[in-house]
């Protein structure tokens, strides 16, 4: 959507910051021992206690609609993992997807952990992910175009000698959480639709710790892993196209990685 007055950025910024305060406790909650099951229930709870409706819920094809809160994917799970019953251990690199409908004003934001110290291998990996997507949402300027935040993406993640996943992408929210436009993690600066003030996107990237991009979906229809086996590290930010500067409605720049 286009934010087009004060009122409605504030009521998004009520939303956003609903949602950011249960991401916080999920992120909390992400630690050794737990299951996804159990954070993936903490975030039914929460939403619960807050009054919010958790918006992944029931997304998907009719056969095969999704269940859960959230999505949380384990090393190389990339995107849409399924919250399992199995205890996460040190080592292991998890990312919470997780997004509400208050009222219907949509949010949608993943942060990534390490479980214990990371490998420095994996840091490396989260460090890249990280910057490459913050400096992609800080194109979320008025006279920028799409192709200028998946080229600053891309640029970072292919210069440390990794890759994006092509074939998910970014995309704007509002009073759904899938929006106009789509918003790709690669592209070429210049190119693409132009930024309009106002515009609420999801800038998101699967990183993949390999050059080869390759996925896979298992059989279950969501589940996306990577095809070498590489782990993987995703974040996605809530940002408002701004006059001068990209306005950060769901900020994990400053969290921990592990
Ligand atoms: N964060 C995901 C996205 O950007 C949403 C999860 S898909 C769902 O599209 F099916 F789990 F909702
Ligand atoms: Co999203």
């Amino acid at each position: 959507m286009i934010i087009n007055s004060p009122q409605a950025l504030k009521r998004y910024q009520q939303a956003a910051d609903k949602s950011m305060i249960i991401l916080k406790r999920l992120f909390d909650a992400t630690v050794e021992g737990v299951t996804p099951r159990q954070i993936d229930q903490l975030a039914d709870s929460e939403c619960q206690k807050m009054g919010v409706i958790p918006c992944f819920k029931g997304v998907g094809p009719k056969n095969n609609r999704y269940r859960f809160a959230t999505c949380i994917s384990v090393n190389d799970t990339v995107v849409h993992g399924i919250p399992e019953a199995k205890v996460l251990k040190k080592g292991d690199l998890v990312k919470v997807d997780f997004g509400i409908n208050d009222d219907g004003w949509f949010t949608d934001h993943c942060f990534c952990k390490s479980i214990g110290q990371a490998s420095p291998a994996d840091q490396q990996l989260m460090a890249v992910a990280r910057k490459a997507i913050i400096a992609g949402a800080k194109q979320a300027v008025v006279g920028k175009k799409i192709g200028d935040i998946g080229q600053q993406i891309q640029s970072i993640v292919e210069g440390a000698g990794f890759s994006v996943v092509k074939e998910f992408v970014g995309h704007g929210i509002g009073h759904d959480m899938h929006d106009f436009p789509q918003i790709p993690a690669y592209g070429v600066k210049g190119t693409g639709i132009k930024l309009q003030e106002g515009m609420v996107l999801c800038v998101e990237a699967q990183v993949l710790a390999s050059k080869n991009d390759q996925i896979y979906v298992e059989d279950n229809g969501w589940t996306v892993k990577s095809a070498d086996g590489s782990k993987s590290a995703m974040f996605e930010y809530m940002v408002v196209v701004g006059k001068k500067e990209a306005m950060f409605l769901t900020d994990t720049r400053d969290w921990p990685l592990f």
